[in-house]
């Protein structure tokens, strides 16, 4: 929660302070003592000796019980860097064991009034963003772990700030639950499970229909429940809508997100070492389903779409063969000649629902779908796959604006040739190997059938991460929120 006060409450309490690239210090509103102001520029005086400048956060104490923590900001920096000093300015508090309570003193900001209102509210989600935890299984020493820091902004223009940060609390918002749903073990969110949390999102004004198995048979999207026909548990497809703009002609943008909530890789057993890592294969959807959230609770003014197909790839007495033959709600037939290969079939009937339900203006996947994505780019960049260049440009763009970076490899008809099977029209694996990332989307493409602009993004490597990053603790990402966010309000809307 975001709270203010407009000065110090009194000489106990800690307290940040901004200066700029010069280690000058302003205390513009007059608000420190003159003891304190007179603490502070000598702390600083020695801090411009010093020439390391890579570090940029430092802190001393002004007393046994009040320290003052100082924060150096650049005259120019990245887009995304005033996010990232407030996830790094949440680590470095952190270390601090007894601070449990933080002043932000942000009108010492050497800015102009708008280019301070958004940096600080900048900062403030980047603090909040690193400060995740998903704690609900732990029943033990509670009282540590879930420690919050509390932090109060002490500003004369709380209005400002307090408006333009609603656009980021609700980013924050999405990510969130993306990274909750993902994080969630998979006896617990199973898809049906899955389904009653999407449909909690109504109260915020999404338009949430789920299809089951009965349907989606009716419908004929026997790709998706091949995936399925496996596990016990039961396949959905869920469509959320947002209509922020009244005009209903509009085109809506769509989002579909890979949803298997367990992938055991089906009868083509994945190996049993990290295999519960594949709690994480619904990450796509998960990343749709915060998007979806966040556009609602900032009341986004566009019309959007997000489509997700859940479901559960369990090896069973009924489970889909190597060698078997489904047809594909788009009508072409798909033969399954591996089983652990199955995102890729429930995008396919997802991606042509998609386009033919809602003619969407473009379509963005998101998908956990081959581990080749993790060999080429790692942790570094999600892989981007288009069929078309505007929005290819765009897409790249925003993720260079909140540093969640997308790299794009081809698709070329020579690529999508390895797809063709010899008994049915397509073949869910490359048999003659190599280039799995680009295969895996050369399927997909497939199945946009209409020349919708479409772009697939393969976030195996980014969804979920063992190591700590700038604005997460480690675990699931978020990894798309952000990025989809700043594609929407900068391109869309
Ligand atoms: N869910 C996996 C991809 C994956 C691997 C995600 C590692 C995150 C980490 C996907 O369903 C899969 O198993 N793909 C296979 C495809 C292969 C059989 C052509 C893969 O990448 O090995
Ligand atoms: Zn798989
Ligand atoms: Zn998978």
């Amino acid at each position: 929660m975001l709270s203010f006060a407009s000065s110090l409450d009194g000489d106990k309490e800690s307290f940040a302070i901004f200066v700029n690239d010069k280690s000058h210090y302003r205390d513009k509103k007059k608000l420190l003592s003159k003891n304190t102001a007179q603490k502070i520029n000598s702390f600083l005086s020695g801090l411009k000796e010093k020439k390391n400048n890579e570090e940029y956060i430092f802190s001393f104490d002004i007393s046994e019980k009040q320290k003052c923590f100082v924060i150096k900001v650049k005259n120019k920096f990245e887009s995304y860097w005033p996010q990232e000093s407030g996830g790094n300015f949440f680590s470095y508090i952190k270390k601090n064991k007894d601070i449990k309570k933080i002043n932000i003193y942000a009108d010492s900001l050497d800015f102009e009034r708008d280019k301070l209102v958004d940096f600080l509210s900048q900062f403030l989600f980047g603090f909040n963003l690193k400060s995740y935890t998903f704690n609900k299984y732990k029943t033990l020493k509670t009282e540590t772990i879930k420690q919050k820091i509390d932090f109060k902004v002490i500003t004369s223009v709380k209005e400002k700030i307090e408006s333009n940060y609603k656009y980021y609390d609700a980013i924050k918002e999405g990510v969130f639950l993306t990274r909750d749903l993902v994080s969630e073990p998979p006896n617990v969110l199973n898809p049906e499970a899955y389904v009653k949390e999407i449909k909690k999102l109504s109260k915020f004004g999404l338009k949430v229909k789920s299809y089951n198995e009965k349907d989606l048979k009716k419908l004929g999207l026997n790709a998706l429940l091949g995936v399925g026909q496996g596990s016990a548990n039961e396949t959905y497809l869920v469509t959320l809508e947002w209509k922020g703009k009244n005009n209903s002609l509009k085109k809506p943008l769509a989002f579909v997100g890979k949803g298997v909530c367990f992938d055991t890789g089906g009868i083509s057993l994945k190996p049993a070492k990290f295999m519960e890592e594949m709690k994480y294969d619904m990450a796509g959807s998960a990343v749709v389903v915060g998007l979806l959230k966040s556009l609602a609770l900032r009341k986004a003014k566009v019309n959007a779409v997000g489509v997700v197909g859940l479901v559960e790839n369990m090896p069973g007495s009924n489970a889909q063969r190597p060698g078997d033959i489904v047809k594909s709600y788009s009508g072409k037939t798909i033969e399954v000649l591996n089983t652990d290969a199955e995102g890729r079939l429930v995008l396919a009937d997802a991606l042509s629902f998609t386009e033919k339900k809602y003619k969407p203006k473009f379509i963005i996947d998101l998908a956990t779908l081959t581990g080749a994505i993790i060999i080429s780019l790692g942790e570094e960049y999600a892989g981007l796959f288009s069929n078309n260049d505007e929005l290819s440009k765009n897409i790249f763009q925003s993720s260079q604006n909140v540093n969640e970076k997308v790299w794009r490899l081809p698709l070329h008809k020579n690529y999508d040739k390895l797809m063709d099977s010899t008994i049915a029209d397509v073949q869910n694996i490359n048999y003659a190997g190599g280039a799995g990332s680009i295969t895996a989307a050369q399927f997909l493409q497939r199945f946009i059938t209409n020349k919708t602009p479409w772009a697939h993004l393969d976030i195996a490597g980014m969804a979920f991460s063992k190591k700590a990053a700038n604005l997460n603790p480690g675990g699931a990402t978020g990894f798309g929120v952000r990025l989809l966010s700043n594609l929407i309000k900068k391109y869309y809307e």
